[in-house]
């Protein structure tokens, strides 16, 4: 019997949480969550309903979480995100909606609203899934959990290439500016922050390729499922 399991993938922004978590599913035939998807999914909402982050906004928002509806599909070039039925996986990758769900991700309600789907959606395990929270909030328990990290300019030349390769004129200073601030936020806020649990094995990708990276994380699995 294969021993399937949850794996919890967490750290900071643009360090390649996503890439390592689809390859990861792909290799062990799990389902793969991406949860930031989700929450740049509620800001986007927010966005084209003219709600921006205030407390007269964030009360706006909380009111019409109910009409928000998220969903995943596969796609011939992967999962996408879907809000309301509609797919909006391009709309939900600028830095302007990074930012907006950077700000409701620290609304507590939001939070619950989100963390219910994503505890659901692990109730047959077999899943990947990274975000922040997920090793110490969403799924505590899950049986393996890793902490990437790299440096903070390594991922904001990172983010500064994905944007270039999209057809954006970005900034490296003002990319890696907003890749700090992000950070600042993500690991200060009160409700759920960023930080590494206790029993999570740390990988730090700044010198590392993906190969290397791959190979490791596999290894890691490997044993964990054994
Ligand atoms: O991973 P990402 O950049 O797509 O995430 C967008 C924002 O969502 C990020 O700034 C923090 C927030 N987020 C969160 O608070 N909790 C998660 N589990 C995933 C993302």
């Amino acid at each position: 019997m294969v021993n399937r399991i949850i794996v919890a993938i967490d750290g900071y922004s643009s360090c390649g949480k996503s890439t390592v978590a689809k390859a990861l599913a792909k290799y062990a035939g799990y389902t793969y969550v991406d949860t930031g998807a989700m929450y740049r999914a509620v800001a986007l909402y927010a966005r084209q309903a003219g709600i921006g982050y205030s407390e007269s906004d964030n009360g706006a928002l909380l009111a019409q979480l109910g009409n928000i509806h998220i969903g995943f599909v596969q796609t011939p070039d992967g999962q996408h995100v879907t809000l309301n039925g509609e797919d909006v996986e391009s709309q939900i990758r600028t830095l302007e909606v990074g930012e907006l769900a950077s700000q409701i991700s620290t609304i507590k309600e939001v939070r619950a609203f989100l963390v219910a789907q994503q505890q659901a959606m692990g109730g047959e395990k077999g899943i990947v899934m990274d975000g922040r929270d997920i090793g110490t909030v969403v799924f505590p328990q899950a049986e393996l959990k890793l902490f990437l990290t790299a440096s903070p300019e390594v991922r904001a030349k990172r983010r500064f290439l994905e944007l270039q390769a999209k057809g954006d004129n970005p900034d490296y200073e003002e990319v890696l500016r907003a890749t700090n601030e992000r950070d600042y936020r993500d690991t200060h806020r009160a409700e759920s922050p960023l930080r590494q649990a206790e029993d999570a094995v740390v990988v730090d990708n700044s010198h590392m390729t993906r190969e290397e990276q791959m190979q490791h994380i596999i290894d890691i699995f490997d044993r964990a499922t054994r």
